[in-house]
C-alpha cells in the first residue's frame, strides 16, 4: 500500500512537472510580451509588440483587463486603428495628451499621418522590425529583485519594497468605486492527501486584480470548493495558469503555491 502510494506520488509529479515543463523557456524579456496581429499586415504594417513588463510596472492589471477592457487573450480585443484613435484600449492613455509622469504618453494610430509622425508608428507596431525603444528590459530589472529559476522579476516583492507603485485608477475611464473587503486567506486543500494545500491570498491578489478580473469569469463560483480543477488543467491554461505560466510567476515556481516545499 506504501509502496503503491509513493508510486502514485511519483507518477502525478512527474506528470504535473512534464506539463509545467512544456512551456517553452523565454528570456525574461519575453516574458508576457504578447503579439496582437489581427489587422496590421492587411494595412501594410507590422504586427504589435506589447510588453506585460513595462506597463504592469504602472498600472495594475485591473486597470487595463476590466476598467479598459482588454480581454485575457492575445488578440481575443479585436484592437482596431479606429477603436484607438477614439481613445480605446491602447489609445486610452497613448492619445498624445494624457500624462504619466508628468510627461505626454505618445499617440497610437492616426490616419494620415506625417511622415516624422510614422516614426511612432513603429514604437509599436514593431514585431520583426530592428526598431530603437525607449524603455529596456536589461536596465528597466536592474533595480527589481528576481526569482525563480528563470531570473524573472519578483512583482510581489518588488511592490511591497516600494520599487513600483502601479495605478489602479485612469481620469475619464474608470469609475470612483467603493473599495470591497478582501476575504482572508484560505487554503486550497489539495484533493490528493499528499500534495501540501496550496495557500491563496485574497489580500495579495486584489493589489493586483480587484474582484472583477477574477469573479465571475476565471472563478465563476465564488463558493470555496464548488468547483473543482486539477493541475493539469492549471498546466494547460485554465483557472490559475491563465495568469501563472503567461503574465504572473511561472508554474515551474511550485513551492510559491504548494506552501510547503514539494519534495
Ligand atoms: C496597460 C494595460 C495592461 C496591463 C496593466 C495588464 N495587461 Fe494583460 N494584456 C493587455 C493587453 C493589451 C493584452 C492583449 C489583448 C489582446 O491581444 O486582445 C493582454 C493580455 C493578457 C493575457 C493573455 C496573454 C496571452 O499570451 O494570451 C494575460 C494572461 C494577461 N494579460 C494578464 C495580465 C495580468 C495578470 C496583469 C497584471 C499583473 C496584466 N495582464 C496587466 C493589457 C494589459
Ligand atoms: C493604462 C495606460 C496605457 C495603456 C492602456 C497602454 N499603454 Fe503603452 N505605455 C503607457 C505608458 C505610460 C508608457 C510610457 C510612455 C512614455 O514614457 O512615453 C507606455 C509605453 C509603451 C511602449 C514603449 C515604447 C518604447 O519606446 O519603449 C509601447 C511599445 C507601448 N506602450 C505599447 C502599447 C500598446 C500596443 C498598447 C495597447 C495594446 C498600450 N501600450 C496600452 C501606458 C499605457
Ligand atoms: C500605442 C501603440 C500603437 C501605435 C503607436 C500605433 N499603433 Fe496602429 N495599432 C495598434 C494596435 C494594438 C493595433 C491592432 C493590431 C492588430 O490587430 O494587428 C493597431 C492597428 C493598426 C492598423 C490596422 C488596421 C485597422 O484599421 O485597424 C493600422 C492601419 C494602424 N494601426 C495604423 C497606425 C499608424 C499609421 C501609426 C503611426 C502613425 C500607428 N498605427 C501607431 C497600436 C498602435
Ligand atoms: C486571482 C483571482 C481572485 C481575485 C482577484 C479574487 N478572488 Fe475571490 N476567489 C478566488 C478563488 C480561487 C476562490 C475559491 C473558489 C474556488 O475554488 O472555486 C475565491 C473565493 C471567493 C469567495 C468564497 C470564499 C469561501 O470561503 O467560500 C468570496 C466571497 C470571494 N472569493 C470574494 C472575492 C472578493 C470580494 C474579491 C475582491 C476584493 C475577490 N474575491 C477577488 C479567486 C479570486
Ligand atoms: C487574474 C490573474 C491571476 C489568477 C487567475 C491567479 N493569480 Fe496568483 N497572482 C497573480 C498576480 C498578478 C500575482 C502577483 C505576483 C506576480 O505577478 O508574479 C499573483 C501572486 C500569487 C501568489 C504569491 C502571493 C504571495 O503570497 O506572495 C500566489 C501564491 C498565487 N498567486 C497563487 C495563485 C493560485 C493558487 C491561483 C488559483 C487558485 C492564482 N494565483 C490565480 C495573478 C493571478
Ligand atoms: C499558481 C499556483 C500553483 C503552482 C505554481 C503549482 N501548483 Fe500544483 N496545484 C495548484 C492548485 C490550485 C491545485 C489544485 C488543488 C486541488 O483542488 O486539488 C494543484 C494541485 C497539484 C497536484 C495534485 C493533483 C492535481 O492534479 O490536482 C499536484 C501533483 C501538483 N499540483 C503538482 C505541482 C508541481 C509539481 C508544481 C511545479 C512544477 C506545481 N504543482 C505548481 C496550484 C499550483
Amino acid at each position: 500500500m506504501r509502496l503503491l502510494k509513493a508510486f502514485l506520488i511519483g507518477l502525478m509529479f512527474v506528470l504535473c512537472a512534464d506539463m509545467v515543463a512544456a512551456r517553452r523557456m523565454i528570456k525574461p524579456s519575453e516574458y508576457g510580451s504578447v503579439t496582437i496581429r489581427s489587422f496590421s499586415h492587411q494595412a501594410g504594417l507590422a504586427p504589435v509588440r506589447f510588453d506585460h513588463w513595462l506597463h504592469r510596472s504602472l498600472y495594475t492589471c485591473r486597470l487595463c483587463h476590466v476598467d479598459i477592457g482588454f480581454a485575457m487573450e492575445a488578440n481575443a480585443t479585436r484592437i482596431t486603428a479606429d477603436a484607438n484613435i477614439k481613445g480605446f484600449y491602447c489609445g486610452s492613455c497613448h492619445d498624445g495628451t494624457r500624462l504619466h509622469d508628468k510627461k505626454i504618453i505618445f499617440a497610437s494610430c492616426s490616419v494620415n499621418a506625417t511622415p516624422e509622425e510614422r516614426m511612432r508608428c513603429s514604437r509599436c507596431h514593431s514585431v520583426g522590425k530592428n526598431v530603437q525603444k525607449e524603455y529596456n528590459y536589461a536596465s528597466f530589472a536592474e533595480k527589481l529583485p528576481k526569482g525563480g529559476m528563470e531570473e524573472l522579476i519578483d512583482w510581489e516583492k518588488a511592490e511591497a519594497r516600494g520599487l513600483i507603485h502601479p495605478v489602479d485608477f485612469l481620469i475619464g475611464v474608470s469609475m470612483q468605486r467603493q473599495p470591497l473587503n478582501a476575504q482572508k486567506d484560505f487554503s486550497i486543500t489539495s484533493r490528493s492527501t499528499w500534495m501540501p494545500d496550496i495557500i491563496f491570498s485574497h489580500k495579495k491578489h486584489v493589489m493586483w486584480n480587484g474582484c472583477e478580473v477574477c469573479h465571475p469569469d476565471i472563478f465563476p463560483s465564488v463558493k470555496k470548493g464548488v468547483v473543482k480543477y486539477s493541475m493539469l488543467q492549471i498546466a494547460n491554461g485554465q483557472y490559475c495558469g491563465l495568469c501563472h505560466d503567461r503574465v504572473a510567476f511561472p508554474l515551474n515556481e511550485c513551492d510559491k503555491c504548494h506552501a510547503n516545499p514539494v519534495q
